[in-house]
């Protein structure tokens, strides 16, 4: 048995990978186009491991997909692959509808020729498609939570995009009867993620004495979801959830953006005692609010929560003190990005341990 998880070098792809070979001895096979956003040093700790197969690769190349499905027969496709930062398709759109939505149209047709063909449309197979909770577009400070059927009104370009996405992974199920599954899960944070997202890039421009830049007046809101709660559900919705369902993952952590900042800045005061920046929350800067800047978001978890007996465990005071930590443990990783260095891991570290495209 195998698993093919694409995009799986990136923040919570590469979570779930690791997770993934802790827990069990089923190999995974990776493919992931490596992006800024895709980092091999998040499997340093897997050097060597055969149950980890790494391919560079785009999901929009189907006969590449094709081609690892043909040759590792995965009982299971996990796609993470995506544009991912809703600031980078304000400033350019094109990627993110080629990835997110050409590249999971190529990934699908590639599947289901896979599944109907070589598999005979065996009803365990599965593909599990992770989006975000942003499809759902903006809510008011007193609207109820986003369910399963909240009408998709996504705001952004990186919304409308993996909006584009879901549907078309709906579509595959409803008109080919491909087993398909759809997480939609809320901010996502924890060990691995890019510093481009508001928490690891407030982490570490409070410790280099650097403006903490908050988007207009900071009361916008966000729920919070561990990244190894979400790892989790992922994995409950894999073995549990039933084809064609859809399924809200969320960290039960609505916070305000100002309130996440100054608890990272908290934090930071008191373990980094001997910092010339305290107290950081000086750094606080307020700047332009991002365009089109939806509100809040929030999740009700109760089908999940019902259907598969999944709920966050680690709630968001002890995830980001956990997150913090981590960035303050792992210089190398952080050292690495900053200067770019991670770019070079593929040819330096893997080098002939790569599987060939
Ligand atoms: P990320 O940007 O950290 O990683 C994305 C990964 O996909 C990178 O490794 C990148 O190299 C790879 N990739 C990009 N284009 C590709 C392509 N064409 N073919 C193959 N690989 C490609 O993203 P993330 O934060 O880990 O998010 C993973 C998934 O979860 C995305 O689909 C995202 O929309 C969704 N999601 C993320 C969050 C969050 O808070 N980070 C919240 C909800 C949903
Ligand atoms: P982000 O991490 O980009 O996630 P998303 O836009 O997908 O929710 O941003 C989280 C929130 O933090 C969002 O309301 C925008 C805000 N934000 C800032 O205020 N400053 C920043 O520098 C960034 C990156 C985000």
């Amino acid at each position: 048995m195998t698993i093919l998880v694409t995009g799986g070098a990136g923040f919570i792809g590469a979570n779930f990978v690791l997770d993934w070979l802790r827990l069990s001895d089923e190999p995974v096979v990776n493919l992931d186009k490596l992006t800024y956003a895709g980092n091999l040093g998040n499997f340093a700790s897997l050097q060597g491991d055969a149950r980890h197969v790494f391919v560079q690769g785009d999901i929009g190349d189907a006969a590449l997909v094709s081609r690892l499905l043909a040759e590792h027969r995965p009982r299971a496709v996990v796609n993470f692959a995506a544009e991912s930062h809703v600031d980078r398709s304000i400033h350019g759109a094109a990627e993110f509808i080629e990835t997110n939505v050409v590249g999971t149209f190529q990934l699908l047709q590639a599947v289901l020729g896979h599944w109907r063909d070589t598999l005979a449309k065996d009803a365990s197979f599965r593909f599990l498609h992770v989006s975000t909770d942003e499809v759902y577009g903006s809510l008011g400070a007193d609207d109820p939570a986003f369910t399963e059927t909240t009408q998709y009104q996504p705001n952004s370009p990186y919304s409308a995009s993996k909006a584009a996405s879901d549907h078309l992974v709906r579509a595959w199920h409803h008109t080919h009867g491909l087993p398909v599954l759809t997480t939609n899960c809320s901010n996502n944070y924890g060990q691995l993620q890019f510093p481009e997202k508001l928490i690891p890039l407030m982490i570490l421009n409070a410790l280099a004495g650097k403006p903490l830049p908050v988007y207009g007046d900071g009361l916008n809101v966000r729920d919070w979801l561990y990244v190894g709660d979400h790892c989790t559900a992922i994995r409950r919705v894999l073995e549990k959830g039933v084809p064609g369902e859809v399924y809200n993952v969320g960290g039960k952590s609505e916070r305000r953006n100002i309130d996440v900042v100054k608890i990272i800045c908290g934090i930071l005061d008191e373990l980094v005692p001997g910092s010339a920046h305290r107290p950081h929350e000086k750094l606080i800067t307020y700047v332009k609010d991002r365009p089109g800047h939806d509100q809040r978001y929030a999740i009700d978890t109760t089908k999940i929560e019902r259907d598969l007996g999944w709920e966050p465990e680690v709630g968001f005071e002890e995830g980001i003190r956990r997150t913090v930590q981590w960035y303050l443990d792992n210089t190398g990783w952080v050292q690495g990005v900053l200067s770019g260095e991670y770019r070079k891991w593929l040819d330096t570290n893997y080098a002939g341990r790569v599987a060939a495209a």
